[in-house]
């Protein structure tokens, strides 16, 4: 028989009421190893009230505390995804999972806060602001916001001191692809660039570019290429190398720091190394199905199997996946994302005889475990939780198991294998990209905000118990950037001074 909706909403409100009362707040994480960015070491971690209270090796409790053993497992901080898209208006759709299952499929795989993009309404922060704000009203896991800037006037760059002043948002996605729609102009990316820089706010970029890839589009058209195979060959690798360097010298430029979303390519890969081997401030993110996953499934004869993995920039050729690994693990790229914006086959079947219709994006909100490679742990650690919780300005408070940091921990069992299957993954698709995929290496427990959410395969997300987590401007890359900004002053005046004297 089916429960009414109205009896499912009852029994929700009940179970959000109840579970604090009846869950205790401190919590003792036995015997495990505590793995953090920087070290790692066999330790007792004790919770209480949301927050760590001890990390140290046989610490002693009372009753009332619920113990958990983790003998022979890793404890480590819950991932932070710095890149997703719940309930987003897109490609004339909406993203399938909201923020409440996204999340809950997110704890479920380890990854206790996530940021989320939000996007303008016709062209205004603040709206957007505002929406986003409704629409994670039922968040069981803490969360950021990133912003989209679309347009620019005056009242867009007011909206921006706002947003980094009293919103807690401190960095802002460009789009240089999504022609007609998303994407901004260079002035437009020079304008926002310097505002970023003058609110200590982080410039984001989604680097393709997106007049090459529209052309690239008629291109395919023409050739009679309709099916999502015409969406890679529209936008090769070249184009996002050709964005990615655009930003990266404009950026530099302006001399402010620049942050390189879903990096798909070796192409852009190679961009970031130069830069930042010269000295400039450039962030490389890439996505786990760009480390996982390659083009041949766009090749699939099945419409369906095959536009379930059409995103941009395209999942890429054999061969920059292992380099994106490597760049990864080596500290060319610095953090992983998942890009998780999902839509069910009836959303992707909108682009059934146009695959410029197909809406783009992948899941992934709850496999970061699949990001792991051969990337030590507290190197995986580094890149999923800690160097994320940096660059967004939120450590050691999130992305460390240490004293006083939030309680979302993860406990992670390397013996324990795991396997990802639309049927378990919690989300509303009905697809998966990762289906059948898995390994060793399993998140038999998630603690977020000192509450246990998953345990024993079982989820226990409670709608509205995640806190929005402002986020300060000004993180470590904005230091010393006034001594190059006064050295390049310095150069220019040096001329003029000479000739003043000239004249004398
Ligand atoms: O295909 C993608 N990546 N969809 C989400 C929007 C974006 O560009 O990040
Ligand atoms: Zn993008
Ligand atoms: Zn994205
Ligand atoms: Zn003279």
């Amino acid at each position: 028989a089916q429960i009414p909706r109205s009896a499912h909403l009852l029994i929700i409100v009940f179970l959000s009421l109840l579970l604090p009362l009846c869950e205790s707040n401190q919590i003792l994480i036995k015997g495990g190893t505590v793995v953090n960015a920087h070290h790692r070491e066999v330790a007792d971690v004790y919770i209480e009230d949301g927050i760590i209270a001890a990390v140290q090796k046989n610490i002693m409790v009372g009753d009332g505390v619920k113990i958990i053993d983790a003998t022979g497992k890793y404890v480590m901080p819950g991932g932070i995804d710095p890149h997703t898209h719940l309930a987003m208006e897109f490609m004339g759709t909406e993203t399938i999972d909201d923020f409440f299952s996204g999340q809950a499929a997110a704890l479920a795989g380890g990854t206790t806060m996530h940021i989320d993009f939000v996007i303008p309404v016709n062209g205004s922060l603040s709206a957007g602001y505002e929406a986003y704000v409704k629409k994670a009203e039922r968040s069981a896991m803490d969360y950021g916001f990133h912003m989209a800037i679309t347009k620019w006037d005056e009242t867009v760059s007011r909206e921006m001191e706002v947003m980094v002043k009293e919103n807690g948002i401190n960095s802002f996605k460009f789009f240089m692809a999504y022609k007609g729609s998303l994407m901004i102009s260079d002035e437009l990316l020079l304008e926002g660039f310097k505002k970023c820089k003058s609110l200590g706010a982080l410039a984001m970029v989604h680097a393709e570019n997106g007049d090459a890839v529209f052309e690239g589009q008629k291109r395919m058209i023409e050739l009679g290429i309709t099916g999502p195979e015409g969406h890679a060959l529209s936008r090769p690798p070249v184009l996002e190398g050709e964005a990615t360097s655009r930003a990266i010298r404009l950026a530099g430029f302006v001399n402010t720091p620049l942050y390189v979303v879903h990096v798909m390519s070796i192409d852009a890969m190679g961009e970031i190394a130069k830069a930042r081997k010269s000295g400039q401030k450039v962030i490389g993110e890439t996505v786990v199905s760009a480390l996982v996953l390659n083009d041949s499934v766009l090749w699939d004869s099945d419409f369906q199997t095959a536009a379930k993995y059409v995103m941009s920039p395209p999942i890429r050729a054999p061969g920059h996946g292992k380099a994106l690994q490597g760049a990864l693990s080596t500290g060319v790229l610095q953090l992983v994302g998942t890009d998780h914006c999902t839509f069910n086959s009836t959303q992707k079947a909108m682009g059934i005889d146009d695959f410029r219709k197909i809406p783009n994006g992948v899941n992934g909100i709850n496999i970061f475990q699949s990001a792991s490679g051969q990337l030590s742990v507290t190197d995986f650690v580094r890149v999923t939780s800690t160097e994320c919780a940096r660059i967004f300005n939120i450590y050691p408070r999130k992305g460390a198991i240490l004293v006083g940091s939030d309680a979302d921990i993860i406990i992670l069992n390397p013996n324990s294998s795991f396997e990802i299957t639309a049927n378990t993954h919690h989300y509303r698709t009905d697809t998966n990209v990762y289906e059948g995929r898995g390994g060793k290496g399993k998140v038999e427990v998630t603690i977020a905000g000192g509450r246990i959410v998953w345990e024993k395969d079982e989820l226990n997300a409670v709608p509205g118990s995640g806190k929005y987590v402002k986020m300060a401007p000004f993180n470590y890359m904005f230091e010393g950037l006034e001594r190059a900004d006064a050295e390049y002053l310095s150069s220019l005046r040096a001329p003029v001074t000479r000739r003043a004297m000239h004249t004398t």
